[in-house]
């Protein structure tokens, strides 16, 4: 990635138009832009306490698991309510985000990326001078497993910070194996297959910062891009709209809801699941009169496993739908290109 300036900061200024590197779309022609028609379809609401907490054989259980199992397929994306995860928790990880993200600016360049490494503040997939910019500030770090940890970064993390974010690692560590758990068997995987490829996977979390933009039809908070993990879990931290999906066509929104939390596919999981699961393209949009704040956390396979469809599911559809490539070499080539679309996962596609 190459070094960018601070959208925070720069929003701190009083402009009234975005610098150049931030236009992404003339408004006169952002036919993209346009809404879906009405009405609009919302994302389904996957209750997990009858997945989790019911009996597998009961009514309840079955047509929970039949709407994770549609949502994930048509969709790629739903929200998770009675997910578990305790309400103090989320509130002190949100808490220690704000004032990470108000740490003075002398602070965070202790923190900041640098040329050769991805994790820290600043923006990914930046990899040209002349490529526009997102309106927004980032913190990457990969969490899981611990010796991919850069500990440096952790160590310089404010301590309470640390804390909560070791915490809420663990648990959506333990979310999401349990959701692909559910998810095998709604695919009619063979479920220790999923468990094998999962049960040390590859975490890293992404804190967003969208400050307000003086010309929101003209910028994008995050360009569309599917991604390219296995299963995200987002935490909106506040109750400003921005995500956006494509359905059928059309950007359709995601309302937040404060009991929720979003989850989506991403290309890794489409291709485990053969293409029956949707990686689905998504963005960011942002508005002039709030700032908006959200933490993504990337679940991956094993960084020892060969990434490909599983071989339960070639066995019952007779094909295999995707190649195989080790998991590191496919990462390593997803990092090195601007978000572009799905045109990775296509490389992926027999
Ligand atoms: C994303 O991770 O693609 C979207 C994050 C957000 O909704 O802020
Ligand atoms: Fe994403």
């Amino acid at each position: 990635s190459l070094i960018v300036p601070s959208v925070q900061e720069l929003a701190k200024q009083p402009i009234t138009n975005i610098p150049p590197r931030y236009v992404h779309h003339d408004p006169h022609h952002a036919s993209d832009n346009a809404p879906a028609p009405a009405p609009t379809p919302s994302v389904p609401v996957i209750d997990l306490r009858y997945l989790f907490v019911e009996a597998s054989g009961s009514l309840a259980y079955s047509s929970e698991l039949n709407k994770l199992h549609t949502a994930s397929k048509e969709w790629g994306f739903f929200q998770v309510i009675n997910h578990g995860i305790s309400e103090s928790l989320l509130e002190d990880f949100k808490r220690e985000i704000l004032s990470f993200f108000n740490l003075p600016m002398e602070e965070k360049l202790k923190l900041w990326q640098e040329e050769d490494n991805h994790e820290g503040f600043g923006q990914l997939f930046v990899v040209s001078e002349d490529q526009k910019l997102d309106w927004s500030d980032m913190f990457y770090i990969t969490t899981l497993p611990h010796n991919l940890r850069k500990s440096q970064l952790f160590q310089n993390l404010p301590q309470v910070l640390r804390e909560k974010f070791e915490a809420y690692s663990m648990e959506m560590k333990r979310l999401a194996v349990a959701i692909l758990g559910q998810m095998a068997l709604a695919l009619g995987m063979d479920t220790h297959e999923m468990t094998e490829l999962f049960q040390d996977g590859v975490q890293s979390v992404r804190m967003n910062y969208y400050p307000p933009c003086p010309q929101p039809e003209m910028a994008l908070g995050f360009s569309s891009h599917s991604d390219a993990d296995a299963l995200t879990i987002l935490y909106q931290l506040n109750q400003a709209a921005g995500l956006q999906i494509r359905k059928d066509g059309n950007w359709v929104t995601v309302k937040p809801r404060p009991d929720a939390l979003v989850v989506n596919v991403g290309d890794i999981l489409e291709i485990i699941s053969n293409g029956v699961y949707k990686s689905i393209e998504h963005r960011v949009i942002v508005n002039s009169d709030d700032k908006r704040m959200s933490v993504a956390t990337f679940y991956s396979s094993n960084m020892g496993t060969e990434l490909g469809p599983a071989r339960s599911l070639v066995a019952k559809h007779n094909v295999a739908n995707y190649r195989r490539v080790p998991l590191d070499a496919y990462f390593k080539g997803f990092f090195a290109r601007k978000l572009d679309g799905k045109s990775y996962l296509d490389f992926m596609k027999l």
